[in-house]
């Protein structure tokens, strides 16, 4: 079959199957693994999903616990690790960093066989927070951080390794089901590159490192940095009014709204922005979460568009202090929860991924040796 310029992009393709979640069905919404967003957003931790998406049920308190000590134990990075962290400069973009850290990481502790997926996977998700503070810290001060925190939670323990200070419960609570808005999202790009990475029998790193590098574009995870740097250019709703209508006339796209497969709302967004509301009330700031309101109703009265979950991340995460080029790694930190599930399941009834193309070069011609040209 050759892909019309209606499926450029495979927009409408279905290109396997998932028993991970719904992305907008009918009746279903976005669900994870048959339990809808608003559900685990409101009443679980980002380490119930992320179990939930690895082992396929929500866990017993039993299997909570074990699996918030594993977590936390193994946090600590390997010296090597920490030496190449070093040498990456304050230049270089975060979410390049972790690249790199997941990359290293394959060679200090390369996953052995399909049987140490699970090791892999939870320990990427407790050295991520761990690996991205350190390299931060260093970067701006050299000062070499314990990446050791109390908090038992990824959400609290990456606050504590930003701030050096114990997180206000309402700060490790919006943070944390951040995270579990970001966990999954069915085929989208990055996941769509891991499992392609896996079907190649390839190991969870360099899936995860695909997932990473797919990640980090503007049209993707990238979004939520960009959208706050549209937020921040304005003083106050009127002007961001104007501005945006200003970009719009000149075709620009607005990071944070729009998206491929929802067609009138994300159901994420909604969530976010009510913890973007509280922590701007929190906050006493007037202006942010304002001026984020004006952008959304003018990209719906003017192009229909709605915000996506990055949309109103980035002022939430504006109000936790987190730095804007942070925003897309804490993205990864959830997501690998989501990555590390699709990869695990695609090794389990496993197709190369390899499509074909519709050729439109030259035709056939003969070959001219190069005196001959
Ligand atoms: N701002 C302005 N216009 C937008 C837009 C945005 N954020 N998103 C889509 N549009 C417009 C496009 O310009 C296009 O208009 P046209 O038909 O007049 O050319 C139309 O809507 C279709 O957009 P297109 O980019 O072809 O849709 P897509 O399905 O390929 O893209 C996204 C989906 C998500 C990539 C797209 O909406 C986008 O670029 N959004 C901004 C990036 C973003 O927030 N990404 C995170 C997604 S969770």
């Amino acid at each position: 079959m050759s892909i019309s310029t209606n499926t450029a992009g495979l927009a409408g393709i279905v290109a396997g199957q998932t028993a991970l979640s719904t992305v907008g069905k009918e009746g279903a919404g976005l669900t994870y693994r048959g339990y809808s967003i608003e559900d685990l957003a409101e009443h679980a931790i980002f380490e119930e999903v992320a179990w939930l998406l690895l082992y396929g049920e929500l866990p017993k308190q039993l299997e909570l616990d074990a699996f918030l000590a594993r977590l936390q134990s193994q946090r600590d990075l390997p010296a090597q690790l920490k030496a190449v962290l070093a040498q990456l400069p304050e230049s270089a973009h975060p979410m390049d960093v972790l690249r790199t850290a997941c990359s290293a990481l394959g060679c200090l502790e390369p996953e052995h066989s399909a049987a140490d997926q699970f090791r892999v996977a939870e320990r990427l998700l407790a050295i991520f927070p761990s690996a991205l503070a350190y390299w931060h810290h260093f970067a701006r001060s050299g000062n070499r951080i314990d990446t050791e925190s109390p908090e038992p939670t990824m959400a609290g323990h990456f606050l504590h390794l930003l701030h050096g200070v114990q997180p206000s419960a309402e700060h490790r609570r919006a943070l944390d089901a951040s995270f579990t808005l970001y966990a999954e999202h069915e085929f989208n790009a990055s996941t769509f590159a891991a499992r392609v990475t896996a079907s190649t029998l390839s190991d969870m790193y360099s899936a995860i490192t695909s997932g990473i590098g797919t990640l980090r574009g503007p049209l993707h995870g990238g979004a939520n940095e960009q959208a706050m740097e549209l937020i921040e250019r304005f003083t106050d709703p009127d002007h961001a009014e104007q501005g945006v209508l200003t970009a719009l006339s000149r075709k620009e796209k607005i990071m944070g709204f729009g998206h491929r497969v929802y067609r009138d709302r994300d159901p994420r967004s909604d969530v976010i922005k009510e913890w973007s509301r509280r922590l701007s009330q929190a906050a006493g700031d007037a202006q942010l979460f304002a001026i984020s309101e004006r952008i959304e109703q003018v990209l719906r009265r003017e192009k229909k568009l709605f915000p996506n979950l990055d949309f109103y991340a980035a002022s939430a995460y504006r109000f936790l202090g987190i730095p804007t080029l942070l925003f897309t790694p804490l993205f990864v930190f959830a997501r690998t929860a989501g990555w590390a599930a699709h990869v695990i399941e695609q090794r389990a009834d496993n197709r190369l991924i390899r499509p074909t193309a519709d050729y439109i070069g030259p035709s056939t011609r003969p070959f001219r040796p190069i005196v001959q040209r």
